[in-house]
């Protein structure tokens, strides 16, 4: 992290997990786990429809909701999409986009996420924008080369102005949802070249300013470690999300100097 320049952020990710009605028992015991002193943004992505929810529940102990994906669409005949312009109105602040399950479930494209983050910037939310490599990337030593190729597209068409309001979070797909963590050297490593990817395009001080997050199987026990990191500045964390105290050790690991 560096505090100095940039936000620390700690996003969860709920997926297609809970319920509404889960929601307020949830942030009751959370904010009873939570420290006096914050020291990060914190974020908590759920399922569309639970979003009025977490929003009303989130309040209270200051915490944002964000969307796990948008339609590229402003509106229109595209049945079961959710648009930026619905989000923004309910008072979605985040959304997640190009998370490896859509790419690999749903067949995502480079050229559709970069639709995606643009939808969501014109409605004036902040992506959090997804990218990693797979493990046989990882042992081709392909990983810089496809990070970078992931972060370019997803900002193309994006100036500066714009990117201040965008976070990259780097998943490995390797680590997510496996309980195999990338070291915080592979982390750092990675995060470190996608600042420098992002100076490549905008420039020193964009790319000092933007939020560059870790995600796959970030937890209670290894948070410190990552965030400790110069280039790591907060996590993407699913399955830890879901508990209030795991999360707020993780909330907690970002008191550090
Ligand atoms: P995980 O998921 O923390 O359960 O690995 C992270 C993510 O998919 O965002």
């Amino acid at each position: 992290m560096n505090r100095k320049y940039r936000k620390t952020v700690i996003a969860g990710n709920w997926k297609m997990n809970m319920l509404a009605s889960e929601i307020k028992p949830f942030m009751e015991q959370l904010k009873e786990n939570l420290p006096k002193v914050r020291t990060c943004e914190m974020v908590l992505c759920t399922p569309a429809v639970m979003l009025p929810a977490m929003i009303k529940a989130g309040k209270d102990c200051k915490v944002a909701a964000g969307g796990q994906d948008v339609s590229r669409y402003e509106k229109g005949a595209y049945t079961g999409e959710v648009s930026a312009s619905q989000l923004a109105d309910i008072g979605a602040k985040y959304c997640i986009v190009g998370h490896s399950e859509r790419r690999q479930y749903h067949g995502e494209d480079d050229m559709l996420i970069n639709a995606k983050v643009k939808a969501l910037l014109g409605k004036g939310i902040m992506p959090i924008i997804c990218v990693g490599e797979s493990l046989e990337q990882r042992e081709m030593n392909l990983t810089m080369e496809y990070v970078a190729y992931q972060v370019k597209a997803a900002l193309s068409g994006v100036d500066a102005s714009q990117l201040r309001r965008c976070i990259i979070a780097y998943e490995p797909i390797w680590a997510i949802g496996t309980g195999k963590t990338a070291t915080a050297g592979q982390a750092q490593e990675v995060c470190q070249g996608i600042r420098a990817v992002i100076r490549g395009i905008y420039g020193a001080r964009p790319a000092r300013a933007v939020s560059i997050l870790y995600g796959g199987s970030m937890n209670a026990r290894n948070a410190y470690e990552l965030l400790a990191q110069p280039d790591i500045d907060g996590g993407l964390i699913g399955g830890a999300s879901l508990k209030p105290v795991d999360f707020s050790e993780i909330i907690k690991a970002t008191n550090q100097e």
